[in-house]
Formats: structure tokens, sequence, C-alpha cells
């Protein structure tokens, strides 16, 4: 598809449409290696050469960042008073068409993508497609082996909502906090899921972690940092 080249050049955010106008009118864009004459010249982002000062510049239409969300921060794309998890990207890296994929509570950390395409994000939350969603967490109480038949069977969590059969592993248990410290794979992501699930039996989620995604792993990246996606994970998740 064939866009404007200030729109072209404001996307791939090498220059603002006003910068745009300013490099063309100087004669520093080049389109197939002829110097570019106005900004609203259309072309072809996959088969033209666009080069600004003899640089070409690179066309990429979606970016995929793997965020390690920190607590304290908000799963929004803005917001008047609080942090939010586009805020902890790089001038370089932000961009005003990226969003979260889905939520995480404000004091859960972990895996969270985003994105600007909106066709894998819907693809990631469709409720036909059972992405599977593994969390980490502590729980106040123990776990037991009654507790991980509820979760397989589907845990009740009010008048209107029984959670899908989830897996449910004890990874260790402290008996002097009674605490429990657990991994869950859910399939679905309704609001506060996990908590809710943990609620409807007693049970408080003290901490929680999201470690995986479908085919996307957390990995040893560290909280409050990101990284790019790979092609191979960009094509797996596609
Ligand atoms: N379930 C929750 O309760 N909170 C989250 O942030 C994610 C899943």
């Amino acid at each position: 598809m064939k866009i404007r080249l200030d729109k072209f050049l404001s996307d791939m955010q090498v220059a603002t449409r006003s910068e745009s106008h300013q490099l063309i009118r100087n004669k520093k864009v080049f389109v197939n290696d002829q110097v570019a004459k106005t900004a609203n010249q259309k072309i072809d982002p996959l088969l033209d050469k666009v080069c600004i000062h003899h640089q070409p510049i690179k066309y990429q239409k979606y970016f995929y960042w793997l965020l390690n969300k920190p607590a304290g921060v908000i799963s929004a794309t803005s917001d008047k008073h609080q942090a939010t998890v586009l805020d902890l990207l790089t001038d370089n890296d932000y961009r005003n068409d990226l969003f979260p994929v889905g939520r995480l509570d404000k004091d859960t950390t972990g895996l969270l993508l985003l994105t600007n395409d909106g066709q894998l994000a819907h693809n990631l939350l469709s409720p036909r497609h059972h992405v599977d969603k593994v969390y980490r967490a502590t729980v106040q109480g123990q776990v037991t082996a009654q507790t991980i038949a509820t979760f397989a069977k589907g845990v009740k969590v009010d008048e209107h909502f029984t959670a899908k059969p989830a897996k449910l592993r004890l990874l260790k248990y402290d008996e002097n906090m009674l605490q429990s410290q657990i991994e869950l794979t859910i399939t679905e992501g309704k609001f506060h899921q996990v908590k809710r699930m943990f609620q409807a039996l007693g049970m408080r989620v003290l901490s929680l972690t999201r470690i995986q995604m479908g085919t996307l792993t957390l990995g040893d990246l560290p909280q409050g940092e990101y990284r790019a996606l790979t092609s191979t994970e960009i094509n797996a998740l596609q």
C-alpha cells in the first residue's frame, strides 16, 4: 500500500511531519535515488528506497516489545496521575500507537507485550484462542491436593463466573509463614482473575507475577526492562 512520503518519515520516527517538509525542501530526501520533490509524494514502503542524507530508512510497520512490568505502574497507554507501562520506554522506542496486550494489575509484575499490531493482540486475547498464561504467586495459606483438584475442575469465582479448568502446581509451602508458592496456568484473562480464583477458596494472593503468555516467556529479563521480540518469537505468536 502506498503512503505519503512525510507520513512514512514520521511513522519511522526519523522526522516529524514539519521536519520532513523541511528536509524535502532542502533536497535531503531521496526516493529511489531521485531527489524527492514534494511531501505528499506517494511511496510504497516495501518497494521504494527512501534515504535521508544518503542513509536508507528501514521500514517497519509493527513493533513488539516484551516488558517485565514492575509493580507500581498501570497497564494503560496514558494517565494524568500515574506512571504507565509506556512511560518505561525510552524516547527512541516510544510510539503513540503502542499499547499493552491485556492488563496486569498495578501490583502485578512480569510479562507484558507492548505492540502496535492490533490483529496479533486480538488473537492473543481472544477467548476462542485459549492462550495459556502462566503465573507464579505467593498465596496466604496451604495449597493442598484438594485445592489443586478444585482448580483442575474449574473454580466457581462467583454466581456469574466459573473459571475454566486451570493447572495449579505447588512449588513450595512455608510452614512458618503459612504461605504457598505456586505456579498457575490459565487460559482466560478476566479482571483480577488469579486473585479472585484464590479469594473464592478463602486464600489471599500476596504477590503475583506473570512468567509466560502463549509461546512467550519472560526468561531472565530484569524487572522494569524490556527488549524487542526476536523474529522467531514473532513468527511463533502468529
Ligand atoms: N490475575 C490477577 O488477579 N491479576 C493480574 O494482574 C493478572 C491476572
